[in-house]
């Protein structure tokens, strides 16, 4: 069966590339978004080069195309740049699930939990989308270091927290495909708790001298 085709809006960056290849090497068409058409591209080409051969190809796009050709989107960009991100793909998201990455943080004082007006990065973005895009959020407690090395067997858990049924499955079956446990944290609400965590693994990280702490769900059945 034909896997559905993600759109990777910030694909270009460190988060959203490392989970394109693991997409890509899973089989899901992945289309590369960008500001710059010819940024995506030559961003695409470059991440789909060590890919094995039997990965699903792997374009790129200005992020308004992308979100239009792909069935899925995914939101991987800085929190100060979701606002106008999402003016350029809110037309192409409309009936789709929208998976976001981001993390709402305020430099100087990344290790401090912030949270946004709207409650979380996530709620407002399902507000500025509006109630015909399914928002969930995922991923922000995986670092991008690892992900493009496809040996590497994820050690950390997704939660995944959203509002629609179809769409969190929708999240948690493309965060199985990329390697990781996920689990349904309960509604988009929580989002600003799992969002907050990440400015915690942040001080983790300075404190312990290294780059990606994780966390993980204990408890459950295997
Ligand atoms: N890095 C991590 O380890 C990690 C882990 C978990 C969650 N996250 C979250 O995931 C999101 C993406 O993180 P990242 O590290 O991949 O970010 P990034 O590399 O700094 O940026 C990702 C992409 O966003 C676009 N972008 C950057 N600044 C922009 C601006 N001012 N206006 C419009 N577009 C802009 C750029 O794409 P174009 O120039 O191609 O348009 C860039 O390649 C963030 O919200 C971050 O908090 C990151």
């Amino acid at each position: 069966m034909t896997k559905p085709t993600i759109a990777v809006i910030g694909g270009t960056g460190a988060e959203g590339s490392g989970l394109a290849v693991r997409w890509a090497a899973a089989g899901y068409p992945v289309v590369i978004g960008s500001r710059s058409a010819e940024k995506a591209a030559s961003a695409a080409a470059e991440l789909s080069q060590p890919l094995p051969a039997n990965s699903a190809p792997m374009t790129g796009a200005a992020n308004g195309d992308a979100a239009a050709q792909a069935d899925i989107v995914v939101l991987s960009v800085p929190y100060d740049a979701q606002v106008g991100t999402i003016e350029q793909i809110v037309t192409g998201c409309q009936g789709k699930t929208v998976i976001t990455v981001g993390v709402p943080l305020k430099p100087p004082k990344v290790a401090t939990v912030w949270h946004p007006p709207g409650g979380s990065a996530a709620q407002e973005a399902q507000a500025q989308l509006g109630e015909g895009v399914q928002v969930v959020a995922a991923f922000q407690n995986v670092a991008a270091g690892h992900l493009k090395d496809l040996s590497w067997q994820p050690t950390c858990d997704v939660l995944v927290t959203g509002d629609n049924k179809a769409a969190k499955q929708t999240a948690i079956e493309l965060a199985q495909a990329a390697g990781f446990v996920a689990i349904d944290a309960g509604p988009l609400a929580n989002a600003s708790v799992v969002e907050g965590l990440t400015a915690v693994l942040i001080g983790i990280n300075a404190r312990n001298k290294v780059q990606g702490s994780g966390i993980r769900i204990t408890g459950l059945p295997t």
